[in-house]
């Protein structure tokens, strides 16, 4: 019997992809070679145990090189498996979407304590991108049903694809459009992660975002703040009597956040950290509710 070549292990596979990925500075750069090998192998990842002889067939071999090559050059490795999971949820992932944060998770806490289990919570998404936040929130509180909205096609295109995936489809309306403009009705919770990075600090961001993530999920104007400028007026008039927002922000930016929702007429709730304690989610609600 031919002797299997030692090269085509899982083994030295992810030892040459873990020294390649290394060299050329790329973060993370074991973990990233076992999940892109397991993405090849359609296998678990976690099954991959370092030490493993286990052999890999040629046709995987090769399209994990493939793979590699693309991660070297700093595609994301969600958009390299296609997949990202938020909240214990796979979503699909394109280039036309912002690759779900585990920082929004604190985000989607804060809104499920504003959203009581026993009401059919009416909600809605501003800048939904894979539909991550309003799918989590509609998947956790069952009797609940949202609207995401998007100002691109393509981004709608896979949040349609995730709320199917998922189950949600019934209770999950996708729409384009720009913020608020021309929504009418009330809702019991908005929520927003929308693009909060200010344009000049786009170039130094890192090569997996800057160069790979839609330009239009990030930038928010010279500040970061547009997008909490065009909003917050409009808040008032679709919350519920009752109603809250829950928006994320970017690092430094809750005291600026806070006063434009103040100017229109709303007031702070509560912030709160992620997981890397910095201050990343605020709730706000009317001042004089309508
Ligand atoms: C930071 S991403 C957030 C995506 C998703 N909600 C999440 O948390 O992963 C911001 C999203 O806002 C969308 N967006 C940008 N400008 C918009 C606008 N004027 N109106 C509606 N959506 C907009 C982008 O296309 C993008 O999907």
């Amino acid at each position: 019997m031919p002797k299997t070549p030692e090269t085509s292990t899982v083994s030295a596979l992810l030892d040459l992809a873990t020294r390649r990925l290394r060299g050329a500075g790329v973060p993370s750069a074991r973990l990233d070679a076992r999940v892109l090998l397991g993405h090849a192998m359609r296998v678990n990842p976690a099954s991959l145990l370092p030490g493993s002889t286990r052999v890999v067939e040629a046709s995987q071999a090769a399209e994990y090189a493939g793979l590699i090559d693309r991660r070297l050059l700093r595609t994301p490795v969600s958009h390299l498996t296609g997949s990202r999971e938020f909240y214990g949820r796979p979503f699909h992932v394109t280039p036309d979407v912002l690759d779900p944060r585990a920082d929004s998770e604190c985000v989607v806490e804060m809104a499920l304590a504003c959203l009581p289990a026993d009401r059919a919570s009416r909600i809605l998404d501003l800048g939904t991108g894979t539909g991550c936040l309003l799918l989590t929130l509609l998947a956790e509180r069952v009797l609940a049903s949202g609207t995401g909205i998007d100002v691109s096609d393509a981004a709608l295109a896979v949040a349609r694809g995730n709320a199917t995936a998922l189950g949600l489809a019934d209770r999950a309306a996708f729409q384009v459009g720009n913020w608020l403009d021309g929504i009418t009705g009330q809702f019991d919770l908005v929520i927003s992660n929308p693009p909060y990075i200010p344009a000049a600090e786009i170039p130094l961001l890192q090569p997996e975002v800057r160069d790979h993530e839609p330009r239009l999920a990030l930038v928010g104007g010279d500040d970061g703040l547009d997008p909490y400028r065009h909003i917050c007026p409009e808040l008032g008039a679709r919350l519920a009597p009752d109603g809250v927002a829950v928006f994320e922000f970017g690092m430094g930016q809750a005291r600026q956040v806070a006063a434009i929702a103040q100017a229109s007429g709303l007031v702070s709730v509560q912030t709160v950290r992620d997981l890397g304690g910095i201050e990343r989610g605020i709730t706000l609600k009317s001042a004089v509710p309508a």
